[in-house]
């Protein structure tokens, strides 16, 4: 038997970098299944399928083979063999991931890999729908939350610190809203809190008092 930790919210909240500093602390897996839509969606953009083809789609997320992998604290992804770890972070990928999520065939082929790969081993994995649809019976669930401006202070932070100094304030803030809503107003797995998770909001927590929450809650359990 493995153990599971979901973790899921809203877009910037700071999921994946939580997730990974539990999964080094906990020495278990990290799993961030949001690079599985994404890495589907920058497949359909590079061979020009057009996104509101249900049938190229399904046949697109059947025949990819996605694997990740998670090393040295630093997680990666492939399709088809090719490493694009980094080029799903680009802007069209933003742009176009949400509506690529809300088809039917798509997140059912990527959750059952998802659970697949939480089969093997004991993870983190953070998404929109992994304590309520993926990992339902997860032993730990977080519902990791911010107010709306500090996600997008956050996420702008991000990308000057990357030196990528392309967009305003208020073009990242209305990419995060436009993003979270289309996730939770879809009609298969929207984004909601589990109703057994711990919801946390980060909006006045730095990274580590986040981890010293989850990693108190996950002790007081054992
Ligand atoms: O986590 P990240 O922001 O990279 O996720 C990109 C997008 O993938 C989300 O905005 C959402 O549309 C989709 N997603 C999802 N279910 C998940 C993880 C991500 O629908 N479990």
């Amino acid at each position: 038997m493995t153990t599971s930790i979901a973790i899921d919210g809203p877009a910037g909240a700071g999921k994946s970098t939580i997730a990974k500093m539990l999964a080094e602390k906990m020495n278990f897996t990290y799993l961030d299944s949001g690079a599985m839509y994404r890495a589907v969606t920058l497949c359909a953009l590079n061979k020009d399928i057009d996104l509101n083809n249900i049938e190229k789609l399904s046949e697109l997320v059947k025949n990819l083979e996605i694997d990740v992998e998670y090393k040295n604290n630093e997680f990666k992804i492939y399709a088809d063999n090719n490493e694009i770890t980094n080029k799903i972070r680009s802007d069209k990928v933003d742009k176009n991931v949400s509506t690529i999520a809300q088809i039917k065939i798509i997140r059912d082929e990527l959750v059952e890999k998802q659970r697949e790969i939480a089969r093997q081993k004991n993870i983190v994995m953070d998404g929109r729908d992994i304590g309520t649809r993926v990992l339902p019976n997860a032993e730990y669930k977080f519902y990791i939350t911010a107010t709306v401006h500090e996600r997008a202070v956050r996420r702008y932070q991000d990308i000057i610190n990357r030196g990528e100094n392309n967009k305003d304030f208020q073009e990242v803030k209305d990419e995060i809203e436009r993003r979270d809503k289309i996730d939770s107003n879809r009609k298969y797995s929207p984004l909601k809190k589990a109703e057994d998770a711990i919801e946390i909001d980060t909006t006045n927590l730095n990274k580590k008092e986040v981890l010293t929450k989850i990693l108190h809650i996950i002790k007081k359990g054992e």
